[in-house]
């Protein structure tokens, strides 16, 4: 639910950066053509550059990141946007965005930065009172671990209100996984089997056939549990599990979400393999012996009276033999096992690229044998490339003031306090070959069920 006023400008850090690049532009293009974006765009960075130099990069970027050039959102876009050259811990920066600023009463300032930049930027935007009346979104990622990201939410909070902070997982942003919530809430057929005495187990995949592309040192100092298994998987898990909401309005939805997170206990080193795809320490910036993972899988519970004894288990990976990210939540198998032999019923969330909900079940196989055989019902099944962008979305969000799709501060702490015992070395790490499901030692964590369930290329 949207609270507040709409922003009456946008500020966005790390202008010139990649992620502007690959995503920021290519939002405020598209938030242009939906009518929505017609405030000043301020872009800052220290770069050197002028307002051509930023207009220019614009344009490449929606060339080859934004589904072309719109001439007419473009110029639209153009004529809002500012640039500020400067050094982040440097007062001047800041006395040239106050004027820029002009009369906004309600900015919103998008950290697009490296973490190590946060505290000096949100420290210059308090001193320069650009941060009254101001809304701050926060990139992932959020904090190294538990005591790193309560001490960022220290930081913000010595300058901005909760209320007004905006953490970004752009998990949340994706339809697919919002539609988690929809086709749990919306529909009544779900819930009375949505439980422990129907639920066999769930697993959460996210493969990805690409390996670290560029970001090794990025990558070599993050690993797959930080970079999507804390957060981004995480999120689904709360999604999946969470009790109904005594409302939709955000606080509501996000205080059902840290409920999830501290039912969770805390993992151990025997819940987690890791792994690393062979050539990994020769990608450039990545440290020569490193034993950061490129792949991770974690067995957990949510100790709650819905969900106590259920596995949940997350697998993610790079180099691995397809990308997608998908939910099967598999059911109890039924009493006649000649009818169901293998796979019994099961409902099937596949978040990304392809995006599809379907169930499991099984009919009867043609023919005078007294066999079944499995089929699926399709409820949802698109190409993605409709949806609307997660950033997109995210910023839209932020600028109007609504933060149910944004991660509060509680919900943060909880998430790293589940991981908090498996990072850096806690446990060995496995090789695996690239194009495989990652380290053979993975497969023990579900042995005594019918195994991984791997995403099908093709569904
Ligand atoms: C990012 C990670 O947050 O999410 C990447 O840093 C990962 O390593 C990406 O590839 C996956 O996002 P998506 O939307 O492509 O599933």
């Amino acid at each position: 639910m949207a609270s507040g006023e709409v922003s009456d400008a946008l500020v966005f850090f790390g202008a010139t950066g990649d992620l502007a690049y690959k995503k920021i532009f290519p939002s405020l293009q598209g938030m242009v053509k939906r009518g929505f974006l017609s405030v000043p765009v301020i872009g800052v960075a220290k770069s050197g550059w002028s307002v051509d130099q930023l207009r220019e990069r614009a344009r490449q970027s929606l060339q080859e990141y934004g589904g072309g050039v719109d001439e007419a959102a473009f110029g639209r876009l153009v004529s809002l946007l500012q640039y500020i050259d400067g050094d982040y811990a440097d007062p001047a920066t800041f006395a040239k965005l106050r004027q820029a600023l002009g009369g906004a009463k309600r900015p919103t300032h998008y950290l697009a930065i490296p973490p190590s930049l946060f505290g000096a930027v949100v420290e210059q935007l308090g001193k320069s009172g650009c941060a009254a009346g101001a809304r701050v979104v926060i990139e992932k990622p959020f904090g190294h671990d538990y005591a790193t990201a309560r001490a960022l939410n220290e930081t913000l909070h010595t300058v901005f209100a909760e209320t007004n902070v905006f953490r970004i997982d752009h998990y949340l942003g994706k339809e697919a996984v919002e539609n988690l919530l929809y086709f749990r809430f919306a529909n009544t057929f779900l819930e009375p089997i949505w439980n422990r005495n129907y639920v066999d187990c769930v697993q959460i995949t996210m493969a990805e056939q690409f390996g670290i592309q560029g970001r090794g040192r990025f990558y070599d100092e993050t690993g797959a549990i930080r970079d999507v298994i804390e957060n981004h998987l995480l999120q689904v898990v709360g999604y999946l599990a969470m009790e109904p909401p005594i409302s939709l309005d955000a606080d509501r939805i996000r205080d059902e979400q840290v409920k999830v997170f501290r039912a969770i206990r805390p993992l151990k080193p025997e819940d987690v393999v890791r792994g690393q795809f062979t050539g990994y320490t020769k990608e450039p910036g990545v440290k020569p012996g490193s034993t950061v993972e490129t792949f991770a899988a974690v067995q957990l519970e949510v100790n709650s009276w819905r969900w106590a004894g259920v596995p949940f288990f997350i697998r993610a990976g790079k180099c691995l033999p397809l990308t997608a990210t998908e939910v099967v939540v598999d059911l109890k198998r039924p009493p006649m096992s000649r009818l169901s032999p293998t796979e019994s019923n099961y409902f099937r969330f596949r978040l990304g690229p392809k995006i599809a909900i379907s169930i499991g079940a099984r009919v009867k196989k043609p023919g005078t044998e007294a066999a079944s055989m499995p089929t699926e019902l399709m409820a949802v099944q698109s190409s993605g490339r409709d949806e609307v962008d997660a950033y997109e979305r995210l910023l839209t969000d932020a600028m109007k003031g609504d933060p149910t799709l944004f991660v509060r501060e509680d919900a943060v702490e909880a998430a790293w306090l589940v991981v908090n015992g498996i990072l850096g070395d806690a446990t060995p790490v496995h090789p695996y070959a690239p194009g495989t499901w990652g380290p053979k030692e993975a497969d023990r964590m579900t042995a005594g069920l019918e195994g991984w369930s791997n995403p099908a290329a093709d569904r």
